[in-house]
């Protein structure tokens, strides 16, 4: 059966956008009236941008868990939900169909019930690519307890601020993950993480590489081992905790321009709705294709487009344990083959990475069953994307270039895939329900000058339906971050381009976060981690242009003295930003300066520094403000 809200022409799209703006309730509500409630809404939506507040489907009860598993077990139930391909290629497979992933979702929500684990109660997840994230992610949310997955490269510091900030009473997490070559040791980290930690009540470990760990009495069990007694008590089924739509499904931490990470929360319907809504359209998923996202659940894209969207929708959902070049750069491309994948989602870090390695990787590779491929989390060169169209998609295959963020909770500028049209680069037109506008510095909004492409910040007006509700304990700290910048409007801290067709192009972020191979990293937070290091003074971080992983990280620090050589120095500081953030903040550069330039004021002039990392020496305007504007010579000496 299709999906009676799955747009099918340009025509239909038009429309559907036309209908979504003068009306959205309307709208939202016809799209709702195809999922599982446990009890319809009183009101579609009510909304301001100031405090802001903003409930869509107020008074309503359901629970995503039925959405996204028991109308699906139930109508389908032996079709496979979950397909997933471990590390390393000769270890067996495993296939979880609705009905199982149903039952195995029902057991663990059990186990976490059984381990004290209440309604609303914060359940930090920290594991690797394995099933049981998905079942235990989703266990959580047949509970009613909110989930908080951080993604293995985070340092057990990251973790214990996370855990801090969250309130968390629990955690899941595994002996240890593999990826690629490497063993990753997730409990030792965990152990790390709780040290002095009092409110942790039980950690649920899952046996993956069975490396010797050390477990607590009281507080460690073996996840197994509290699957067999749940089994033993005889249970297969738990019914679904009714959930308000406003309920909170789950935290999930991102990096903003200051240095604490914040805690973007989702709610329950909205979400639910528009992840489901998004994937059908975006990717124009049929019945029975399968879709492989390549993203870590670790991060919102894992979150939408590899369980919820996905899952809701009833589509059999690729999960990957390892990564594109292990054990070779053909990775992808095997499983493609293997299980005959229909979309492939991936983000233009890897297209980048794998460009790399010619075409060799991909000969006698059979791709044939690709219909559709998509890119996420960075802006894609052009060079990137017409490899990806003509050595992947044989020039066979439309590619949706999708623009979101954790904020947003789905994809909200995207073409749909073969409905409408596609550029290189572009992210082209919003997805219908969403009002995209650009504003100029001062917040007045740009308009089109009749045929040249015009550029801004880009901001929303008007709240879709999974738009971020709160960030966890502060919600003045969500106002202020994209709510406060420009009155009634959404900020999302990229900035773009619009063509007279209407496409938006998006350029990169204007504040200050950077976008390492995909990844959000704030340059206040890996700062403050180069700080923390015995004799830094002080340090300034910018991103520069990287082939491979669109921006780098360029530190300049000041140091009071180097112990050892510079060398030395420059890993140990790579150490400490390992141990602080963890390995996916460390910098590309480290250049050793005597001095930063400054206003009178004392502020960094990030401009300078941006301008000569990205490797400009000449134009590096006006330095007349500067304390000591001899420091810039210095600085371009040693330019790395
Ligand atoms: C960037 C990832 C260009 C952007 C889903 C945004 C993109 C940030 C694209 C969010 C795209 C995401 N083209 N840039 N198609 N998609 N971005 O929260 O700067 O990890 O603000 O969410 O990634 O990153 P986040």
């Amino acid at each position: 059966m299709a999906y009676p809200y799955q747009i099918t022409s340009y025509e239909a799209y038009t429309e559907a956008y036309k209908k979504s703006i003068e009306n959205p309730e309307a709208f939202w509500s016809d799209v709702a009236e195809n999922f599982t409630w446990k009890k319809k809404w009183d009101s579609v939506l009510d909304w301001n941008f100031t405090e802001p507040n903003v409930k869509w489907f107020s008074g309503a009860q359901l629970n995503i868990t039925e959405n996204c598993l028991d109308r699906h077990a139930k109508e389908m139930g032996s079709t496979p939900a979950l397909i997933w391909e471990p590390n390393d290629p000769s270890e067996k497979n495993r296939l979880l169909t609705y009905s199982k992933l149903l039952e195995r979702v029902c057991q663990f929500g059990q186990v976490l019930k059984n381990n004290g684990v209440k309604k609303g109660d914060r359940v930090c997840i920290y594991m690797g690519m394995i099933p049981e994230l998905a079942v235990v992610t989703l266990a959580c949310a047949r509970i009613g307890a909110i989930h908080s997955v951080i993604f293995g490269g985070f340092s057990a510091q990251s973790i214990a601020d996370r855990l801090y900030d969250a309130q968390a009473e629990f955690i899941v997490t595994c002996d240890g993950a593999f990826r690629g070559a490497k063993d990753i040791p997730l409990k030792s980290v965990i152990d790390d993480s709780l040290i002095g930690n009092r409110s942790i009540k039980k950690v649920i470990v899952v046996t993956r590489t069975r490396t010797p760990i050390s477990m607590l009495k009281g507080r460690d069990v073996w996840y197994e081992d509290e699957m067999k007694h749940v089994e033993e008590q005889g249970i297969h089924f738990i019914e679904a905790e009714p959930m308000d739509a406003e309920d909170p499904l789950f935290i999930l931490y991102t990096s903003g321009s200051t240095g604490k990470p914040k805690g973007v929360v989702h709610a329950c319907g909205g979400y639910m709705v528009y992840t489901d809504y998004s994937f059908v359209n975006v990717f124009q998923y049929k019945k029975s294709q399968i879709h492989f996202c390549t993203a870590d659940i670790g991060w919102i894209t894992g979150h939408s487009y590899i369980l919820y969207g996905p899952l809701s929708a009833g589509a059999t959902t690729v999960i990957f344990e390892g990564v594109p070049t292990y054990p070779d750069a053909g990775r992808f491309w095997d499983i493609v083959a293997k299980y005959k994948v229909n979309i492939l989602y991936t983000a233009p870090t890897a297209i980048r990475s794998l460009m790399g390695f010619g075409l060799g990787p991909l000969q006698d590779k059979d791709l044939s069953s690709l219909k559709v491929l998509g890119t996420v989390g960075e802006p894609i060169n052009e060079e990137a994307w017409h490899w990806y169209d003509e050595h992947v998609g044989k020039k066979q295959c439309p590619i949706v270039d999708t623009w979101w963020q954790t904020e947003t909770g789905g994809i909200l500028i995207s073409n749909l895939a073969g409905i409408t049209p596609s550029k290189p680069s572009w992210a082209t037109l919003p997805l219908p329900g969403v009002q995209m506008l650009l504003v100029d510095e001062k917040g007045e909004e740009v308009l089109d000058d009749g045929n040249e492409t015009v550029s801004g910040n880009l901001c929303i007006k008007g709240p879709w339906p999974s738009v971020l509700r709160t960030t966890y304990g502060d919600h003045e700290r969500c106002r202020t971050n994209y709510f406060a910048t420009y009155p009634n409007l959404y900020f999302t801290g990229d900035g773009a381009l619009r063509n007279k067709e209407g496409y938006y192009r998006i350029t990169g972020r204007v504040d200050d976060v950077l976008n390492v191979s995909g990844h959000r990293i704030g340059t206040a937070e890996v700062e403050n981690a180069i700080n923390m290091h015995a004799g830094v003074i002080e340090s300034a971080v910018v991103g520069y242009p990287h082939d491979v992983k669109g921006q780098g990280i360029y530190a300049y620090v000041i140091f009071g003295h180097i112990h050892g050589d510079e060398t030395l120095t420059r890993k140990d500081l790579l150490q400490t930003v390992t141990r602080i953030i963890g390995s996916i903040a460390k910098p590309d550069k480290i250049q050793f300066v005597t001095g930063l330039p400054k206003t009178r004021s004392g502020k960094i002039m990030r401009r300078i520094l941006r301008k000569i990392a990205e490797g400009e020496t000449d134009n590096l305007g006006d330095t007349s403000t500067l304390l000591d504007p001899g420091v810039v010579d210095e600085i371009k000496r040693g330019k790395l």
